[in-house]
């Protein structure tokens, strides 16, 4: 449903053009110190602003509603809301009709039996991922221990991808991506053997940012073509450290201390400005129709601090695990 975790537990609420958009954060230890600044250097890693990015800028004005007095987690759930303020849905009227090819206008259409909120994409927009980025804020203070770092690897195939960046802007299309998340500073031991493995616990998490199709761990597909002498890391000590890794940091699910690595493909996005066929509801045909309203170009571009937090929610979670087996 819309809630996620064992014992750090998500809650996300709200939609791309209501009143705001904001995460229940359950489970937090007491005696966090926490603000409303903290979450500022995170908010501004994920708005608009670059090329290829969104016109639709907001605030992210954000408030801690409960969960924290005196400055510090008091152990209660924690409400963090952000307002919503520049929204235009009168671009998304045509949608009801000719659902957007490759977004999710169709599919909640039929399931939601036509009621579901669709100004600006409703509850599939990326506007919500501003929401994770600040559970993210919140889960990283509980592991102050493990450095997360994500980063844009390619895009459109290309890693300097600027000029292609602008001639896909220039001809109303958009661009796909590759970003590489790198988990350091991680105990042994994390993750369980089967359901609850790291790999499909923080898969679990990536899918649920719109538009990631895929995710390899370490060097995932490529090991298809790898024989066992090339991919096995040997341990060099008692720690466990590994010459190479191959692997990704997991073996049988658990994390084995050395740097979890990851990467994860975002598609190109779905609304383009280019004339699309796509089947018109209302006159029962496939017609040419042009998608409006304001766009990423390459959503990749605003993915990394997303990929960040919602790798830091899997770890508190982990690690809370961790302290109680
Ligand atoms: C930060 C961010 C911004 C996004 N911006 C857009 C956008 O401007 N237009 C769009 O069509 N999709 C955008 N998306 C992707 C859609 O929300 C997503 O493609 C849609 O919900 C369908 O889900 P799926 O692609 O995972 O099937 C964005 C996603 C993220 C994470």
């Amino acid at each position: 449903m819309n809630s996620f975790g064992r014992l750090f537990r998500i809650s996300i609420y709200g939609e791309s053009h209501g009143s705001e958009v904001g995460i229940l954060i359950d489970g937090c230890p007491s005696g966090l110190p926490l603000c409303e600044s903290d979450f500022k250097p995170d908010l501004l890693r994920r708005q608009p602003g670059a090329l290829g990015t969104t016109p639709r800028v907001e605030k992210d004005t954000l408030q801690i509603k409960s969960g924290v007095f005196d400055g510090t987690s008091t152990g209660a759930p924690i409400l963090i809301s952000i307002t919503n303020g520049n929204t235009n849905s009168k671009h998304y009227e045509s949608t009801l009709s000719i659902p957007r090819p490759g977004h999710a206008d169709f599919t909640k259409k039929i399931k939601y039996e036509g009621h579901a909120d669709w100004r600006g994409g409703g509850i599939s927009s990326g506007r919500l991922t501003v929401a994770l980025v600040a559970a993210g804020v919140v889960a990283k203070k509980t592991i102050p221990h493990i450095k997360i770092e994500a980063r844009i690897l390619e895009i459109g195939g290309q890693t300097d991808y600027q000029a292609l960046l602008q001639q896909a802007i220039n001809e109303q299309d958009s661009l796909g991506g590759i970003i590489e998340c790198r988990v350091s500073g991680l105990e042994i031991g994390l993750g369980e053997p089967f359901f609850d493995s790291v790999e499909s616990t923080i898969s679990h998490l990536m899918f649920s940012i719109p538009g990631i199709k895929g995710i390899e761990f370490g060097d995932g597909f490529k090991a298809a073509q790898m024989r066992g002498s090339e991919f096995n890391d040997a341990i060099i000590d008692a720690h466990g450290r590994t010459a190479t890794n191959h692997s990704g940091g997991i073996n049988g699910g658990i994390s084995n201390g050395n740097d979890i690595l990851f990467r994860v493909v975002t598609r190109p996005t779905a609304s383009i400005g280019l004339v699309q066929n796509s089947f018109n509801f209302e006159t029962n045909k496939m017609e040419g129709h042009q998608i409006v309203g304001r766009h990423d170009a390459c959503i990749a571009l605003r993915v990394p601090v997303i990929v960040e937090a919602l790798t830091a929610v899997a770890l508190a979670d982990f690690n809370l695990m961790r302290r109680t087996q």
